[in-house]
């Protein structure tokens, strides 16, 4: 009480206030000294920041489900079963798990064909040494529940006024099937796409809907014969289902629906809420919970670029570090692109993919930094490997991007080919993002407060038990994701 008395008083009389630090004030362990840490000068201006920019320190605001209500363990079940792949090789959670920051650490993602589909991480690699066909980096779930407009990198899944639009209805309609949520819409998708779950010869010739229809009447063993999962497997499904929806009698039929599965998936994602960082125990008046550096780091990211700042926040916006706005900031472009004709040109056109505006080519949308130091590879398609080169990226875009170096990829036959010439022609367009020149302690900084955004929680795995399922006894064909992690 006394100590926050002491620092209201130098912060309300616009005093600095004698700095009195403990001796071990730059590491992360908090002081039991008895002598009362009192706000210096860069507190006291890292508090104005704070007052202007509207911070609170907790972005999760909103109320989201919690990991031990029945839905959300439903949903954690079906999160990492490969029972939601056309061929059973795949989990939502083979490229989003929890103890991965909520991806998969590859710069590009692995579905379908993978050369040993339990093996996670960045030793993940195709069949036959093909080149990744998933054309874009795997953000994390975490927080997935605190997005308010856009999910994805380029927004397909977006609210709009009547609703929620997806790929399935032109932009910017709704979607009537869309479900209450975006995470709930969302989680509709992934099942369609040939190269992240559904694979080549399930439902051929079908359409997104039949897609999903078709793995839900499988999954309740109500698809027509013949359907690969034994009835011991539907069976266990069922009472699971039963046991969520209290609806003992119901059947198979509308219980598993492809809604219901979506559903169940969406409150398992959004009660990842994992945002108990030391930038918000400072934020909210712990002093010593980041060092100095993290605080310099922190003054560079919020200030303006006329008062000495970088402005990063003017994008990485509020409590969340995003205006969930699209920009072109110059990401090298490597991998296969996004839906691109068949001509070898690999260019991912980004947002205008979605809305057909020529002024949104190449524009990506704002990620938040929350746990960024855990969700690596960074940009729309991990083409930077390192969290201090895409922070050099973001001081200068245009440089840095130049230079790119493809050494860096750890992961093998990423495309990278047409990499000088996509570069050339995203130039031509408008960018978002002017360069800045910068000293290498200005990224030592912004690089130690990124990491003062990583919830604890997270890179600890006895804390992260509660969203990775044990080894399912019970599930009959053990189609369960035990991951091989790296
Ligand atoms: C093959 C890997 C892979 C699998 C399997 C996969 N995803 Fe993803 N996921 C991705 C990639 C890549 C993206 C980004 C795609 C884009 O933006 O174009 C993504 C995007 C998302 C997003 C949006 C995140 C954001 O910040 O907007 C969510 C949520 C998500 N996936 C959930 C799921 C769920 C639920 C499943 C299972 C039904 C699943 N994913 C299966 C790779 C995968
Ligand atoms: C003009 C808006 C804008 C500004 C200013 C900006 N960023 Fe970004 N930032 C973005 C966008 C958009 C992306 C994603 C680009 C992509 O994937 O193609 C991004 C990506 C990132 C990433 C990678 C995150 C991930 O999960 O892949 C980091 C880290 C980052 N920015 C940090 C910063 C820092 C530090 C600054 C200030 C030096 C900054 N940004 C300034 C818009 C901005």
């Amino acid at each position: 009480m006394q100590l926050k008395f002491v620092a209201l008083a130098c912060t309300l009389l616009l005093v600095a206030c004698e700095e009195k630090r403990p001796p071990d004030a730059d590491s992360h362990t908090p002081s039991n000294s008895t002598a009362p840490v009192l706000r210096s000068e860069l507190d006291i201006t890292l508090n104005h920041i704070i007052q202007q920019h509207g911070l609170t320190g907790n972005p999760a605001q909103t109320p989201l489900p919690s990991i031990d209500s029945p839905k959300a363990q439903l949903g954690m079940k079906l999160f990492f079963s490969k029972t939601l792949s056309g061929n059973l090789d795949v989990a939502c959670a083979s490229c989003h798990h929890p103890l991965l920051g909520g991806g998969d650490n590859l710069s590009l993602s692995i579905g379908v064909d993978a050369s040993d589909p339990d093996v996670l991480g960045h030793t993940r690699t195709l069949k036959g040494n093909k080149a990744p066909g998933v054309p874009r980096n795997a953000p994390t779930t975490f927080n997935i529940g605190l997005w308010k407009h856009v999910m994805f990198h380029d927004g397909r899944v977006g609210q709009v006024t009547a609703g929620i639009t997806t790929p399935d209805s032109t932009y910017p309609q709704a979607d009537p099937k869309a479900g209450d949520n975006l995470v709930h819409a969302q989680a509709r998708f992934p099942v369609t796409s040939s190269a992240e779950m559904r694979g080549k010869n399930f439902d051929i010739g079908g359409t997104s809907q039949s897609c999903r229809d078709l793995l839900a009447a499988r999954l309740g063993g109500y698809a027509p014969a013949p359907h690969p999962l034994q009835s011991a497997e539907t069976a266990y499904w069922l009472t699971e289902f039963r046991k969520v929806y209290q609806s003992p009698d119901n059947s198979a039929k509308t219980l598993i629906t492809e809604q219901n599965i979506a559903a169940a998936l969406g409150e398992y994602q959004r009660s990842q809420v994992f945002v108990n960082t030391p930038w918000r125990d400072y934020v909210q008046g712990n002093l010593d919970a980041i060092n100095e550096t993290a605080k310099q780091g922190a003054l560079l990211f919020f200030k303006k670029r006329e008062d000495g700042g970088r402005d990063c926040a003017s994008c990485h916006k509020g409590d969340f570090f995003t205006d969930e706005q699209f920009r072109n900031v110059l990401i090298p472009p490597i991998g296969p692109g996004k839906n691109t004709p068949d001509d070898g040109s690999q260019q991912d056109l980004g947002r205008s993919l979605v809305t057909n505006k020529p002024e949104d080519k190449f524009r990506f949308r704002t990620p938040s930094l929350l746990n960024v130091a855990v969700t690596g590879p960074w940009g729309h398609n991990g083409a930077y490997t390192t969290l201090s080169g895409v922070v050099q990226h973001m001081l200068n875009p245009f440089d840095t991007a130049v230079n790119y170096d493809v050494a860096q990829l750890k992961q093998p036959n990423v495309q990278t080919k047409q990499l000088q010439q996509n570069l050339r022609e995203m130039l031509g367009e408008n960018t978002d993002l002017a360069g800045q020149q910068y000293e290498e302690q200005d990224v030592r900084q912004l690089v130690a407060f990124l990491q003062t955004l990583t919830d604890p929680c997270v890179t600890n795995p006895i804390c992260m038990a509660k969203w990775t399922p044990p080894p399912d006894q019970q599930d009959p064909m053990g189609l369960q994701l035990n991951a091989k992690l790296p």
